[in-house]
């Protein structure tokens, strides 16, 4: 049971020492698997090796031994793990276990090339493949972060990665020999800064029968309110390229908090569900927390969605309700007036939040973490037509100059929103799942309440729920 101050509860981050990317992401067997970057033998950021996680739920997590380590190859940076149910790879030893193959970026001091290790115990002891690397660098400085899938209709193995500020894709028939393919991005998207962790999916558009590829991509610094964020494209893949539908200016973000990056998928699932690194390389390596530093985001289900013409990519928390205490709080009718502050208490920061909007006449409604002296702001501004997450008085904010702010994301309509708050963390879904923001924030005080306010006219809302979340730790 981990209980140490801002430690989160039902979110995953290891027992001690710095983590940064999820990795390996895949599923098999009853497990989901989680990798990570890992420095096993510091608080900050050192020689990158693969950290491992399980879970039968995604929610309660076991944390095993490092998986991989660092060789004369080099470190071993971010990529993604594989199911190759048919042995392309030739590199299946067992007769009850498909083999599990992990690709990767060595991080080597003169460049970064592509390379694999393999499993045929479920993950729990790595191979390093003799012929390292399977992917020599072209001469291109930052090429690194292999997200590797099976394309059915093209009957090879896809894997885009990040190269500069592009993404290349390559494939092929057995996981052990590439071929270059395509590039796409030079002229997409927003480029201020290095590309990383790519991830290429299909997802289905709500309520068609309409499937679409989505190119999902890191981008560092850059973001919106600054340092690291993740943007998508909607388009379609031929096996051999990329083409997005959206113009070349239109820029998309997954997320417009500042504390959501890396984002990539579960390979061998049904449905899609992604999970973030829950920091941001502005202030990462000096977030208060002690003897671990970052946390994973909650699991999120992925779909699409057309909204204003555009094809959106919608995040949804996976279920948390198995882990509510006990009783939901349930306000089927709740009106907040410009009067009248609605004031809840909660026991501790650790609270899941939802609310219908019915009618809202307010100009401004705001949803306050209030402390004594301290507080987390979330305002929904109708005029402005934005949400602002302010975290300028939100306790510990001087461990950076880039740590306290005022963030801010576009959002033209407002119809409900859940908030997950974790010890010190909010994740905020709006308009169910189509916008989203994650923030970091690191309390002081102990005694918080839940303040309701609007200004200019009231707001109502409908099926107000608070649970309490248990914690999962053993
Ligand atoms: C993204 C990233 C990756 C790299 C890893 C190194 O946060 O910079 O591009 O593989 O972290 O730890």
């Amino acid at each position: 049971m981990y209980k140490e101050q801002y430690r989160q509860q039902f979110h995953f981050s290891p027992k001690e020492k710095w983590m940064n990317d999820p990795n390996g992401l895949v599923y098999y067997k009853g497990e989901y698997h989680l990798f990570y970057q890992y420095h096993p033998d510091s608080m900050v950021w050192g020689p990158m090796h693969w950290g491992h996680t399980v879970s039968k739920d995604l929610m309660h997590w076991e944390e095993l031994p490092v998986a991989l380590y660092p060789d004369e190859l080099g470190q071993i940076f971010s990529g993604s793990a594989v199911i190759d149910r048919d042995n392309t790879s030739g590199l299946k030893t067992s007769d009850q276990e498909d083999v599990m193959v992990a690709i990767f970026t060595h991080h080597g001091e003169d460049n970064e090339k592509q390379s694999i290790a393999y499993s045929n115990d479920r993950g729990r002891t790595w191979t390093k493949y003799e012929g390292n690397p399977v992917i020599e660098n072209p001469g291109i400085k930052d090429f690194r972060d292999p997200k590797v899938f099976w394309h059915e209709s093209s009957g090879k193995w896809i894997m885009s990665l990040a190269c500069g500020d592009e993404i290349q894709f390559y494939g092929s028939p057995n996981l052990l020999e590439w071929t270059f393919l395509s590039a796409f991005g030079k002229e997409y998207g927003a480029h201020g800064g290095v590309w990383e962790c790519p991830d290429l999916i299909q997802l289905e558009v709500e309520e068609t029968e309409e499937k679409k590829w989505v190119l999902i991509v890191s981008i560092n610094p850059g973001g919106p309110n600054g340092g690291s964020v993740v943007q998508y494209f909607i388009g379609d893949f031929n096996g051999e390229t990329f083409t997005c539908d959206d113009d070349k200016e239109t820029i998309k973000w997954a997320d417009y908090g500042r504390d959501f990056y890396a984002a990539v998928t579960w390979s061998n699932l049904s449905e899609p569900i992604w999970i973030g690194w829950m920091s941001n390389w502005q202030y990462a390596n000096q977030v208060p927390t002690d003897p671990y530093r970052s946390v994973m985001s909650i699991p999120r289900k992925l779909k699409l969605r057309r909204e204003n013409e555009q094809v959106k990519l919608i995040q949804t928390p996976i279920d948390l309700s198995s882990l509510y205490k006990e009783p939901t709080l349930v306000d089927e009718h709740l009106t907040v007036v410009p009067t009248k502050t609605k004031q809840m208490n909660l026991n501790e920061l650790q609270v899941l939040v939802q609310a219908k909007v019915e009618e809202n006449q307010a100009s401004l409604f705001t949803l306050t973490l209030n402390g004594e002296k301290e507080r987390l702001h979330i305002e929904f501004d109708r005029v402005k037509q934005e949400v602002r997450v302010d975290r300028t008085d939100s306790g510990n904010v001087a461990f950076s100059e880039h740590f306290p702010s005022i963030d801010r994301m576009p959002l033209s309509f407002f119809k409900d929103f859940t908030l997950i708050v974790d010890q010190s963390s909010i994740e905020l879904f709006i308009n169910d799942g189509s916008s989203v923001m994650t923030e970091l924030f690191y309390p002081l005080e102990q005694t918080y309440t839940l303040e309701w306010k609007a200004m200019d006219g009231e707001i109502t809302f409908s099926n107000v729920t608070i649970n309490e979340i248990k914690s999962t730790w053993k």
